[in-house]
């Protein structure tokens, strides 16, 4: 059983605790991790030090990083067999964060789109922070000796900035650091905002974002207003370049049935939109129902919540600790006395 455990090879992803989690993270993200959960060990994090580069009310940070926890069980990550825990709670990540600092040069952090678009958002508070943002993440990865980063494609630069940083690394203290790699679901479900289906969901723009834990209510609501397109065909048909609102919406039925592009073309033809759009916030409603009342059981269980976080954070250091000793003794710290 314990050489069973220590062959599988480990992933390592984490989501931000700074907005209300959306179908967005969900179905691109969330669902893959509960698919990945028996083949690998897993490690799921809350990537609250992370939230911080940009402004946080500090009571909402706290609330939602426990919500988050409670969403991840309630999407059916098995706290038993994933490692799920806050990142703040092993201070190994902001101290192997300061030292990756120190072998990731300047004009490669200058690189990096998102703290270009980062800085742009936040023009009042390009704090430093931000632009080392990205070693703080290589720092989550390489403590746990992650083969695999599943992420989005927008995180696909962070980790071959990982990969660089490790390869460095180890060309200079002898193997070290696990050279991680980006794991990009090949039928990942990219989610695009309901009112401005060219770009990303995402909580700025409520109206054409659904949350995990909007009312059946709200969910009808935003689907019925979803933006189609603009043609007098009124065909539910797969265009992505043609009809991006129609093909997003194809893309998260059939992401939550597991039916085909085909087979909703079939389910709706002849039947236009206003079947189409009501039946696909329908079978949301329905995906989203059970995570719902679950995170909020889970919710009104304080204590197990924290004696899941607690167990997380300790599986976590034991491993993360093992790492940083072993970097601290290559790079010619003393040995901590205790
Ligand atoms: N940067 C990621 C995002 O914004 C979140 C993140 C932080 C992450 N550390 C990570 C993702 C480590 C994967 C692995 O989406």
């Amino acid at each position: 059983m314990e050489n069973q455990t220590e062959a599988k090879k480990v992933m390592f992803s984490g989501i931000q605790p700074s907005g209300n989690l959306h179908i967005g993270s969900y179905l691109g993200a969330m669902k893959n991790w509960v698919a990945l959960s028996e083949q690998y060990d897993c490690y799921y994090c809350i990537v609250d030090e992370h939230s911080i580069t940009v402004r946080q009310n500090p009571a909402d940070l706290r609330r939602r990083s426990v919500l988050q926890l409670a969403q991840y069980i309630a999407c059916g990550l098995d706290p038993q067999k994933n490692t799920l825990f806050i990142q703040s709670h092993v201070h190994e990540h902001a101290e192997l964060g300061w030292i990756l600092n120190c072998y990731t040069m300047f004009g490669e952090l200058s690189r990096m789109t998102q703290f270009k678009d980062k800085s742009a958002k936040n023009a009042e508070n390009i704090n430093g922070g931000l632009f080392t943002y990205p070693t703080l993440m290589a720092a989550d990865i390489l403590l746990y000796g992650a083969h695999y980063v599943p992420v989005g494609a927008d995180q696909k630069q962070h980790v071959e900035l990982t990969r660089d940083i490790a390869i460095r690394f180890n060309n200079l203290y002898g193997d070290t650091f696990i050279v991680p790699e980006p794991y990009i679901p090949k039928v990942g479900a990219r989610i695009m905002c309901l009112s401005n289906p060219t770009s990303k969901m995402s909580k700025s723009d409520p109206a054409g974002c659904v949350f995990l834990m909007d009312s059946p209510d709200e969910i009808s609501r935003k689907f019925k207003r979803a933006i189609t397109d603009s043609d007098t065909e009124h065909c539910v048909r797969y265009a992505p370049e043609e009809k991006p609102g129609v093909a997003n919406l194809m893309s998260i039925y059939s992401s939550v049935t597991g039916k085909t592009y085909e087979e909703i073309e079939k389910e709706f033809d002849g039947k236009g939109y206003g079947a189409f759009k009501p039946a696909v916030g329908d079978a949301v409603i329905e995906t989203l129902r059970p995570i719902r009342e679950e995170t909020e059981r889970l919710l009104a269980d304080k204590a197990y919540l924290k004696e899941i976080y607690t167990e997380g954070a300790q599986r976590a250091q034991y491993v993360a600790r093992k790492t940083l000793r072993k970097v601290a003794k290559r790079i010619g710290f003393v040995e901590k006395p205790f």
